[in-house]
């Protein structure tokens, strides 16, 4: 996703507030799980987010977000937001988050999803990684 910072999404320092750049960083993840998973998707989990650097109004903002595994009805997506000068094209990693998304279905029961088809090394530590973090954050809903 691409957006322009306009004075409605900053704060009172003129950069990006915070709470809008959340917002963008769900709403790719979440565009990014419904395309894996064919349907709808709920958000059930943000990890930890840091935001790095700012990104001030009328700077460009680009969003990337990807798979990096799939379980029996959830996925994780990650997401990067980068802040881009549009004089310069320089860019600066802003946030990188993790998000779990639900697939379901029209009745807003939870449905399965395809499983991931890692292509190269990198794509199996994801899965892998992704893994051992489903674990933890599962056992942290236990506690
Ligand atoms: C997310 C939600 C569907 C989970 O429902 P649930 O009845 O708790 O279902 P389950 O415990 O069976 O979990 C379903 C899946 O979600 C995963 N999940 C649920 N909570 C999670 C969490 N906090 N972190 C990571 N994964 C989680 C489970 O591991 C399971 O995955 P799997 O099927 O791949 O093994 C439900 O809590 C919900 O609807 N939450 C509100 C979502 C919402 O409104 N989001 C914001 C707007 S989109």
């Amino acid at each position: 996703m691409t957006q322009l910072v306009f004075p409605e999404h900053a704060n009172a320092l003129g950069k990006a507030f915070g709470g809008q750049v959340m917002a963008w960083t769900d709403l790719c993840g979440g565009i990014c799980s419904m395309r894996h998973s064919g349907g709808a998707t709920v958000t059930a989990a943000i990890d930890e987010l840091t935001f790095d650097h700012p990104i001030n109004i009328g700077d460009t903002v680009v969003i990337e977000a990807r798979v990096n595994a799939t379980f029996r009805t959830s996925m994780e997506v990650e997401v990067l937001v980068w802040g881009e000068s549009p004089t310069t094209g320089q860019r600066w990693r802003c946030v990188e988050a993790r998000l779990t998304f639900v697939a379901i279905d029209a009745q807003g029961n939870r449905r399965s999803v395809p499983p991931l088809r890692p292509e190269n090394d990198d794509d199996v530590r994801r899965m892998n990684e992704a893994g051992d973090r489903r674990a933890e954050r599962l056992a942290r809903r236990k506690r």
